[in-house]
């Protein structure tokens, strides 16, 4: 078995394969003066684990050729991160299933597909292969737990990220709620925990994406000002479009912490353990 991956999953597909104590295959990848993207992969084995992250539609192009490339070796693609993911119902007559199109591509050519936190596990079933979503929620709040926060509250944005929440609180057997917003006027919500205080007590927000950022960071604001002594922000995919980490901070926010399945100055949490447990059993 060897492990190969795209430019955008390099650290998380190396320390895969050092987990899984198999090598990694060189790749050599380059673009046309048109912008094409051009890969010449080096030795492959007969089993492949293929990582690549769909952050863009640069590293999607760039996944499909590496897995054409792989053929007709047997292939297993982990997808940490897959764009257009939320984009997962169809509102109006005319409009793509987006999820669907990129699901359906990228099953061409490998026989499983490995999935972490995926915003919604319906997506699965448009992959033409077996596929499975892995959780890192508990990596999540090992991290945390390491942080040696005195009572930590551990909140989800929305109700429907209150099982996560959840998750990442069993490691510490914290408290966990989600927030809950109530809209004063046309201009001012109020942003706080459905049922807990945050009084005198720091707060880690939790969530499967950061996106732009813009809940957490009128969270964040609110929490402080409820009393809460310090506000961390945590989540799998750190998407942190259009400055989103440096409007989190300017928050005042103590720190915003995500996973390796999307490569980031601040991926302090690798998915490579749970991803190698997932194929060891596959
Ligand atoms: C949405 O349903 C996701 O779970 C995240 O809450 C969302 O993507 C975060 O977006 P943003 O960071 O732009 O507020």
């Amino acid at each position: 078995m060897r492990v190969i991956c795209t430019e955008r999953s390099q650290v998380l597909g190396a320390h895969l394969a050092h987990v899984l104590q198999v090598p990694v295959v060189n790749v050599k990848f380059s673009r046309f003066p048109d912008g094409e993207h051009y890969l010449l992969a080096g030795d492959l084995d007969d089993e492949t684990v293929i990582v690549g992250s769909v952050v863009d539609n640069d590293a999607l192009v760039q996944l499909l050729l590496l897995i054409d490339a792989c053929e007709p070796s047997r292939t297993q693609l982990v997808l940490p991160y897959m764009a257009y993911a939320r984009q997962d119902k169809q509102f109006k007559r005319g409009e793509p299933l987006s999820a669907r199109v990129v699901a359906k591509a990228l099953s061409r050519g490998v026989s499983e597909i490995f999935t972490i936190n995926i915003h919604d596990p319906g997506v699965l079933t448009h992959f033409a292969v077996p596929a499975q979503n892995l959780s890192i929620a508990h990596d999540i709040g090992s991290y945390i737990k390491s942080l040696n926060l005195k009572d930590p509250l551990v909140l989800a944005p929305d109700d429907g990220a209150l099982a996560f929440a959840g998750q990442v609180a069993s490691v510490g057997k914290w408290e966990f709620d989600h927030l809950d917003k109530t809209r004063l006027n046309g201009t001012e919500v109020r942003m706080a925990p459905k049922t807990l205080s945050a009084a005198a007590r720091p707060v880690v927000i939790v969530d499967d994406i950061i996106s732009t950022g813009g809940t957490i960071a009128t969270a964040a604001g609110m929490l402080y000002q409820q009393g809460a002594t310090d506000v961390y922000a945590a989540c799998v995919h750190g998407v942190l479009a259009s400055g989103a980490y440096a409007r989190l901070m300017a928050t005042g926010i103590r720190d915003v912490i995500c996973s390796d399945t999307i490569e980031r100055a601040c991926s302090r949490i690798s998915a490579a353990e749970r991803i190698a447990g997932a194929i060891r059993k596959s």
